[in-house]
């Protein structure tokens, strides 16, 4: 089973991620969750490239080191732990690609799909959960963890982010296009709920998903 989470930055995913583990494993399901770039011997060193490159990246070659340190993921690590019987939980995966560089930096989205096919072997998951924030909130959220209070109404926003909140408000709008165009993959969470309310959607969501699976009950 590969269950994937996605959302812009702040969304819940990796709290969300660890409610879902700590569960899964209660119920002595073999649980492995991952995080992209990295993840192998080579991935880890396409990791370092990608956060030491101090945005000296272009957008392409961004998509080709993400896309690289994915195939290496996919096929070392996904494939073998899902042909093991194994559920997979991925914080983040080739949705981010497409909404982060196709619908946020403009990159071709076919061309995407294309790279997205190779690099990923063609795997889907089973289901994806969408936490849906508002680009504002996201921020908001993000601002607090920094401890800089921020006011939305006022001229400080444009002044500090404003580029930031407009690749929010892209991105989250190419979340939108892409879960309509995949509608039966997708399941979307109100992020705006407390995150036990949301825990227990989750939660739902896989006992509806898979019902036959004779450890996941409630
Ligand atoms: N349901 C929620 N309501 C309010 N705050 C939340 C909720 N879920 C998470 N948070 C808080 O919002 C912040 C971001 O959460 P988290 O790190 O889980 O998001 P994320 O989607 O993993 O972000 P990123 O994409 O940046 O990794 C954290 O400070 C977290 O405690
Ligand atoms: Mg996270």
């Amino acid at each position: 089973m590969l269950i994937t989470f996605e959302g812009i930055d702040g969304a819940g995913k990796s709290t969300q991620i660890t409610k879902l583990i700590g569960w899964l494993e209660r119920k002595g399901v073999e649980t492995i969750s991952l995080r992209e770039p990295g993840g192998t011997d080579a991935a880890e060193k396409i990791r370092r490239i990608l956060l030491d490159s101090g945005g000296k990246i272009t957008p392409v070659g961004e998509l080709l080191l993400f896309s690289a340190s994915r195939a290496e993921l996919v096929q070392q690590v996904i494939i073998p732990a899902l042909e093991s019987g194994k559920t997979v939980i991925l914080d983040r995966f080739y949705d981010s690609t497409t909404a982060y560089q196709g619908y946020g930096r403009g990159l071709d989205l076919d061309m995407l799909r294309s790279i997205i096919t190779i690099s990923t072997c063609g795997i889907v998951p089973d289901v994806t959960v969408f936490l849906d924030l508002d680009p504002e909130t996201a921020l908001r959220r993000k601002f607090s963890e920094k401890s800089i209070p921020i006011a939305f109404d006022s001229d400080e926003l444009d002044r500090m982010e404003r580029s930031g909140l407009e690749f929010y408000r892209k991105v989250h709008q190419g979340y939108l296009e892409t879960i309509k165009q995949n509608e039966s993959r997708f399941v979307t969470i109100d992020a705006k709920e407390p995150a036990d309310i949301i825990h227990n959607k989750v939660k739902e969501i896989i006992m509806h998903r898979f019902p036959f699976s004779p450890v996941i009950e409630q």
